[in-house]
């Protein structure tokens, strides 16, 4: 976010009350799984979801502190999926970290994930709000049908890209979706205004993890995780999709079945990601996030007027333009 001032400005000024209140619901959890959950909140990470919960909501008149506690349950959902997707994707590393199952044991990250899981459903609960419950709900499994979906189709050949697209909508999508809506729901708006917001977050969501996929075949990035982990975890991204339109259906096939059991030798690897880089065609992939910032964009426009509603236009900025 540094490459948008007034943003980071903005963060700066927000992140402490975040971070107290992620710390006091850690504080909560059972001391077995305490370790666990602490190695991943404490290990940095974006806050993308509990900033853009405080944007919208602040966006639609809503400000201060009762924001807060379900701005951090957006991250206490989000920690969970990672300590559980680095188990599915057999990550070694999240947050430049060695990944918690590697250093905790598989039982301890999955309990752990649960009782994060668990402890943001307690908080948004205390809201009173059905509405907010079943917005957070549906995140959750939708986030789980899009990892199921992405278990389903690893290494499948001709992966076309509305798979992927829906995949990506799944699986980051509605979670960043569900932080905006629930800003909005908290801030009690129009139904319009809650579309609105239910629109900004899809759109900005896929944008974000398409940029994302792309980040991971751009040289001299810092995300934290290996360059080019993606391939190596078998994981079919847009620009993998294009590199693969370059190959005759033979060599498709042998690649992805080579890919998927992990035979790729460093050099095949290599080949690769300088093939998808030489031809630019993460480049490309980039690109594709274009008309999700677009719409988002106009949804954004509905909004009336306020530093948040032009902090939240910054957001969709530094996501076209960022690079770790
Ligand atoms: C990582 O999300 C997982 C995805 C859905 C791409 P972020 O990129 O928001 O991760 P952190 O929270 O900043 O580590
Ligand atoms: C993470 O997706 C999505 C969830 C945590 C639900 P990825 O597996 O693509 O993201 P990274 O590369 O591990 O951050
Ligand atoms: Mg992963
Ligand atoms: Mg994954």
């Amino acid at each position: 976010m540094q490459t948008q001032p007034e943003l980071q400005e903005y963060f700066q000024s927000v992140l402490p009350d975040i971070e107290s209140s992620i710390r006091e619901h850690l504080n909560s959890l059972n001391s077995h799984v305490f370790p666990v959950a602490s190695h991943v909140l404490d290990s940095g990470g974006k806050r993308l979801r509990p900033l853009l919960c405080l944007l919208v909501a602040g966006a639609m008149g809503q400000r201060g502190s009762p924001v807060y506690p379900l701005a951090s349950s957006l991250e206490l959902v989000h920690s969970a999926t990672l300590l559980h997707d680095d188990i599915l994707d057999n990550s070694e590393l999240r947050r430049g970290r060695q990944a918690a199952h590697l250093v905790f044991g598989m039982k301890e990250t999955i309990l752990a994930g649960d009782a994060l899981l668990a402890r943001a459903n307690k908080i948004i609960s205390g809201y009173g709000n059905t509405d907010l419950v079943s917005c957070i709900s549906e995140a959750i499994s939708s986030t789980v049908s899009g990892e199921i979906l992405e278990i389903q189709k690893m290494c499948q050949p001709n992966l076309s890209r509305a798979e992927y697209l829906e995949i990506i909508k799944g699986k980051t999508g509605y979670l960043i979706q569900a932080s905006c809506e629930s800003g909005a729901i908290l801030a009690g708006n129009s139904a319009a205004e809650r579309e609105a917001a239910r629109e900004l977050g899809l759109n900005l969501g896929v944008a974000f993890q398409l940029v994302d996929d792309a980040l991971d075949y751009t040289p001299a990035t810092d995300l934290g995780k290996p360059m080019g982990g993606d391939l190596r975890e078998g994981k079919i991204t847009m620009p993998l999709i294009h590199f693969l339109q370059e190959l005759d259906s033979e060599q498709q096939k042998s690649f992805l079945a080579r890919a998927k059991d992990k035979e790729l030798s460093e050099e095949e690897l290599d080949r690769a990601m300088r093939r998808i880089r030489s031809s630019g065609l993460h480049l490309r992939a980039k690109e594709e996030a274009e008309p999700y910032l677009r719409t988002a964009h106009k949804a954004l426009d509905t909004l009336p007027e306020s530093r948040e509603k032009s902090l939240l236009a910054r957001m969709l900025e530094y996501i076209r333009y960022r690079e770790n």
